[in-house]
């Protein structure tokens, strides 16, 4: 069983993402001692915004003869996380919530997976997902509340977003356990962090 760990927010210890994302894997891990783990931390290493030769290069296998030294090792490291997400079968995703929507490090790193002929195709009807094995679970921490029913619900792209992105893969029924409203004051927060904690103590193995 292999584990896809990925990190995104911009800060460390401090990140509420982070230790959720840490919560889960290391759930995971108590469950399933021998599962096999990549982590992946797009702050510290992120992806560059893909360019035109780059996403010819690596998404529509072109043969680009001149890339230049740093084009080659963006389509080297576009297959490589590419290859990470194929080969797993789950992906754990911390993500910090930014201007209303996702770090744009992951957005980078999903121009990489969201490949036709790999990861989805297009049939007689649309999209076809191909990835739709994978168990995905997402940990989202938010500064303020955008849950349904609240007056900022109409600003949340994040997780609507994901939704709609690794529906096109096939991955429809994503776990997604969200700390919100860690902003709103330090009781808030401590509220908040610890009942994304409790919940990821009720995820399955
Ligand atoms: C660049 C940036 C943009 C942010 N934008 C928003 C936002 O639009 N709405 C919000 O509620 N919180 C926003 N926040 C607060 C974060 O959602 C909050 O700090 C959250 O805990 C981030 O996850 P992390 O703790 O894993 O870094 C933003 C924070 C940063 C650093």
């Amino acid at each position: 069983m292999k584990l896809l760990h990925i990190d995104a927010s911009i800060h460390t210890t401090q990140s509420i993402s982070r230790n959720l994302s840490a919560a889960t894997v290391d759930r995971l891990k108590r469950q399933n001692p021998d599962i096999e783990i990549q982590y992946l931390d797009l702050s510290a290493n992120p992806l560059h915004h893909i360019t035109g030769r780059v996403f010819a290069a690596h998404a529509q296998g072109a043969d680009i003869t001149d890339l230049d030294p740093a084009e080659l090792h963006d389509v080297t490291e576009s297959g490589k996380v590419l290859e990470e997400f194929l080969a797993s079968d789950i992906v754990v995703l911390g993500v910090p919530f930014y201007n209303f929507s996702i770090p744009s490090s992951l957005k980078a790193w999903i121009d990489r997976i969201i490949v036709a002929g790999k990861t989805f195709s297009y049939g007689a009807n649309g999209v076809v997902g191909l990835a739709g094995e994978k168990r995905l679970i997402v940990l989202i921490a938010r500064g303020g509340v955008y849950s349904e029913g609240s007056p900022s619900a109409h600003n949340e792209h994040g997780e609507t977003y994901l939704k709609s992105v690794f529906s096109i893969i096939g991955i429809d029924d994503i776990e997604i356990i969200v700390a919100e409203g860690v902003a709103i004051s330090p009781q808030a927060r401590d509220a908040a962090l610890q009942n994304a904690l409790d919940s990821i103590e009720t995820l399955a193995a």
